[in-house]
């Protein structure tokens, strides 16, 4: 499983628990950084995984800024991308079985490393559930279709 990386300074401060994570359920990580704390902008990291994503170069994405909403919104638009801002482990599992989240997305000002790596190991174990899901995942597609030129 390949996936990819992407933070600004907010979120920095959960990089070691995300990359931590990974190693132990044996993903494959490609890094977007940013690898320091200082200040930049967040729409740069969050586009860089979304193209990946989009372009199915990864399985799915893993983005962190301070909040987890900024960043998420700009993935959000790339065509195909549903990125899910996640606090806890019920919203990772959930966005996974019932939205098929391909980024999920966390605030390094709201959750601590600790929680991230609960988080981000339930979202890893869930799986898409499909039936009538599959059909709402498919209207969202369609809104895309609609105003995506
Ligand atoms: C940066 O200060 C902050 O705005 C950013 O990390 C994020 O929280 C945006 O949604």
């Amino acid at each position: 499983m390949k996936v990819a990386l992407g933070n600004d300074h907010g979120g920095y401060v959960l990089r070691e628990a995300v990359l931590e994570t990974l190693k132990k359920n044996k993903i494959e990580v490609t890094d977007f950084g940013t690898f320091t704390a200082d200040s930049c902008d967040y729409p740069e990291y969050g586009l860089r995984v979304a193209e990946g994503v989009a372009e199915g170069k990864f399985d799915f994405g893993i983005l962190l800024c301070g909040t987890g909403i900024g960043i998420s919104i700009a993935a959000n638009k790339v065509k195909g991308i549903r990125a899910a801002t996640v606090t806890d482990a019920f919203c990772a599992e959930a966005c996974k079985k019932h939205n098929n989240a391909n980024v999920i997305a966390m605030g390094g000002r709201i959750i601590t490393p600790e929680q991230a790596k609960t988080v981000l190991q339930a979202y890893i174990d869930a799986g898409f559930e499909g039936g009538r899901h599959e059909k709402r995942v498919r209207q969202i597609a369609d809104i895309e279709a609609k105003y995506f030129k």
